[in-house]
């Protein structure tokens, strides 16, 4: 493996993306940024503050984010990364209801994408780099060696995340998690910046029927045909 390169991945939410994206990064050594789990932490961090957010001018949500460190630091028990905010692990908070509710509006806010983009670019410059959200191959990478854009079937989508919640101990009704999930896609699809939106030049990743050694092989197949 000798031309380093970036893998952008872009899809639906409860696709799959970050799971793919885990194992590539671990077999290919390369680093990996979870987009998604940014855009929560910042919601996170708003709720926390009680900020009106709808309210605040530019110059305000500047200062807001001034205020928001975020880091990914690796679990050895979990053998994943965590989700820091100014130093304290918020990884299961911002897994949570409160924040699986907002994260989609709080991020179509122009200045806060504006910002965790360009983290996201400085993140990318030695390339090496996976990252999973929803403008990756369109807004932060658009010259990305290898897009892939992921897609499955929603209920099989929504159970997927029933089942990973139920083994986390966390018993929701699966259709709000349905709802939740179509509010979320219908958000990421229609807001006003970058939406998500399949790159042209990104291939598409059905994996309903799939499962994550076939997605695996299938991937780093393409991997491979970009590195030779
Ligand atoms: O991937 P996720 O479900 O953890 O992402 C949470 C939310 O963040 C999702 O509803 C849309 C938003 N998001 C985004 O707007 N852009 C990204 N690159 C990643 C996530």
């Amino acid at each position: 493996m000798t031309k380093p390169i970036i893998i952008a991945i872009d899809g639906y939410s409860s696709c799959g993306k970050s799971t793919i994206a885990k194992a590539l990064a671990k077999r290919l050594n390369y680093a990996y940024v979870d987009t998604g789990a940014m855009y929560r932490a910042v919601s996170l961090y708003i709720l926390r503050a009680q900020l009106d957010w709808k309210n605040l001018s530019e110059e305000e949500l500047d200062q807001t984010l001034d205020q928001i460190h975020i880091s990914f630091h690796f679990n050895e028990e979990s053998q994943s990364s965590d989700t820091y905010l100014n130093g304290e692990n918020i990884e299961e908070e911002i897994r949570g209801k409160q924040v699986s509710e907002s994260v989609s509006e709080i991020s179509q806010l122009k200045t806060i994408r504006k910002r965790m983009v360009s983290l996201q670019q400085e993140a990318g410059l030695n390339k090496k780099m996976v990252m999973d959200g929803r403008d990756i191959g369109t807004k932060v990478f658009p010259n990305a060696e290898l897009k892939l854009f992921m897609t499955a079937d929603p209920k099989i989508r929504a159970k997927r995340r029933y089942d990973e919640l139920k083994a986390n101990g966390k018993e929701l009704n699966l259709e709000e998690i349905e709802n939740n999930l179509e509010k979320r896609d219908y958000n990421d699809t229609h807001r006003e910046e970058n939406p998500l939106r399949k790159a042209t030049d990104a291939i598409k990743l059905d994996n309903s029927y799939m499962n994550q050694e076939e997605q695996l092989s299938w991937v780093l197949q393409l991997v491979e045909d970009k590195l030779v």
